[in-house]
């Protein structure tokens, strides 16, 4: 395995959204190169359980995270298991703050081999878990023109969707789309050189659609943010960085949807549902990197950041 490169975003605000103190038990659902989880362990005198469901993270994290001996605890598994993983260590209730710090990793992104980026010729996998049977080969071969015109579109925002995806199937209709590389030519094929934006591959859109596909990344957010309010104790903290709009959007409606102390129709004169609030939203706006931290690190561009507390 290559060394883990991954800079983390928005350090400063994590390590105070997240109210670290000696003695707290903290989770961090995505260690990736144990960045974020080394300065919770190295800022406190903690515990830390820290979560991810590729073994190139948990390789590079074990050995990052030696040093801090059992105040530390490593699991690999997908977040979306998070409260199966809270019961399973008697830890429901219990937790002082939670980190998401949810997408790909540079290191995913930047390992060619395992097919996350246009920007190297690899076979099409994209898998964050490859213990799943399920990759960007499967859909890329196997989802019809109208999925995956609606993979392309709704993930991706692409534009170019349904002539992307007619050419893909055009393309597979004679011989299997196998590399990246495979993909890419078909993507700029469909794309018109007038239409391309500016600054900006034209497999981005794609690729970044296939992606989020493939590890199901949307799909699991939303129940993942319910079962980490349900490990926190009141005052704990969840902090969540996400770099898709559509992911933020989701992190920004359940806080809001758990921030509520009612859901009743507003004709009703009484409450009769039995909905509570659960959490007070610490971030009405989200958090952004400033100039400096996108110039040194210019990945961390798309980031928002959100803050609920456990009430
Ligand atoms: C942006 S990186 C995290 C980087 C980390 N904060 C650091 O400081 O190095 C995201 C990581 O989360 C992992 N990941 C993404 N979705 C996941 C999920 N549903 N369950 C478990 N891990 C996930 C990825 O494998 C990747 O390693």
């Amino acid at each position: 395995m290559s060394e883990f490169t991954h800079i983390p975003v928005m350090m400063n605000e994590v390590l105070q959204g997240l109210k670290l103190h000696d003695g707290g038990l903290y989770v961090d659902c995505t260690m990736g190169g144990a960045g974020h989880s080394e300065a919770i362990l190295k800022n406190c005198d903690c515990r830390l359980i820290a979560i991810d469901q590729d073994d190139e993270a948990i390789a590079a994290g074990t050995k990052r995270l030696a040093p801090y001996g059992d105040r530390k605890q490593i699991v690999r598994s997908n977040f979306s298991k998070l409260a199966e993983i809270g019961q399973e260590l008697g830890i429901i209730g219990q937790v002082d703050g939670i980190l998401m710090d949810i997408g790909v990793s540079s290191h995913q992104l930047d390992t060619a081999e395992r097919g996350f980026s246009y920007m190297h010729d690899a076979p099409l996998d994209m898998r964050m878990d490859k213990s799943s049977e399920f990759s960007a080969y499967d859909i890329v071969n196997g989802y019809s023109v109208e999925e995956l015109t609606k993979v392309l579109y709704t993930y991706g925002e692409e534009k170019w969707s349904k002539r992307i995806a007619e050419f893909i199937v055009e393309a597979r209709n004679k011989k299997n789309i196998e590399t990246t590389f495979e993909l890419t030519e078909i993507i700029k094929a469909a794309i018109p050189v007038g239409a391309r934006e500016k600054d900006q591959h034209p497999a981005r859109r794609s690729f970044q659609a296939l992606r989020i596909e493939v590890n199901q990344e949307l799909a699991v957010l939303e129940k993942a943010i319910d079962a980490a309010v349900g490990l926190l104790k009141p005052g704990g903290r969840l902090v969540i960085i996400s770099f898709h709009s559509l992911e933020d959007r989701i992190v920004k409606e359940r806080f809001r949807y758990l921030a509520l102390d009612c859901i009743c129709p507003p004709e009703f004169p009484v409450c009769r549902c039995s909905k509570k609030q659960e959490v007070k939203i610490i971030t009405r706006k989200p958090l952004v990197p400033t100039k400096d931290e996108e110039e040194i690190n210019p990945r961390s561009r798309s980031s928002k950041l959100r803050i609920a507390e456990k009430i």
